[in-house]
C-alpha cells in the first residue's frame, strides 16, 4: 500500500502545481502589453493549464484516498500570487517572468517524468496515459519559451533604450 499512498500524495502534488501555475500564468497573460506573441502563448497554456487541472481531478476522484489537498493547493495560490506581486515591483518583470515560466515548465516536466514511472510500476494504464498527454504539452511549451527568451530579452532592452513601456 506504501506505494499507492506515494502516488496519491505525489499526484496531490502536481494538482497544487498546476493550481499554482495557472495563478501565475493568469497574472502574467493579463499584464504583458508589449510582447504580443508571449501573451498569445501563455493564454494558450492557461487554456492548457486548465485542462490539466481537470484531468488530474478526474483521476484523484477515482482514487479511494483521493481529493485535492486544499492546504497544498492554497500555499501554491499564495506562493505564485507572491511570486507574481514579487515580478510586478520589478521594471524588468517580462524577463523576469519569462525566467520563471521557463524554469516553472520545467519543473513541471520532472514532475510528470515522475509520475509515468510511477504509474507505470503500478499498472496505473490510464493515469499514465494521462500524464503523457500533460507532458507533450509541457515540454511544447518550455521549448517555445526556451525559443522565446532571446526575442523577448531583446526586445525589452530595446525598447527600454528608447523609453517605450518595456516592463510588460
Ligand atoms: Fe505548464
Amino acid at each position: 500500500m506504501h506505494m499507492k499512498d506515494r502516488f496519491i500524495a505525489w499526484l496531490r502534488d502536481a494538482h497544487a502545481m498546476e493550481e499554482q501555475a495557472l495563478t501565475m500564468l493568469t497574472a502574467q497573460a493579463k499584464r504583458i502589453q508589449s510582447y504580443p506573441e508571449l501573451k498569445a502563448r501563455i493564454e494558450r497554456h492557461v487554456l492548457e493549464t486548465q485542462e490539466h487541472l481537470r484531468l488530474l481531478q478526474e483521476l484523484l476522484d477515482t482514487l479511494p484516498s483521493g481529493g485535492i489537498s486544499l492546504v497544498r493547493d492554497l500555499t501554491g495560490r499564495l506562493a505564485a500570487t507572491a511570486q507574481g506581486l514579487g515580478g510586478v515591483l520589478t521594471s524588468d518583470e517580462v524577463v523576469r517572468g519569462a525566467m520563471a515560466g521557463y524554469a516553472f515548465e520545467h519543473m513541471e516536466i520532472a514532475a510528470y517524468r515522475v509520475l509515468i514511472a510511477a504509474a507505470d510500476e503500478l499498472g496505473e494504464v490510464e493515469a499514465k496515459a494521462v500524464f503523457e498527454r500533460i507532458l507533450q504539452e509541457e515540454i511544447a511549451m518550455a521549448d517555445w519559451l526556451e525559443g522565446n527568451l532571446d526575442d523577448t530579452t531583446r526586445l525589452y532592452l530595446l525598447r527600454d533604450e528608447r523609453d517605450l513601456q518595456a516592463k510588460r
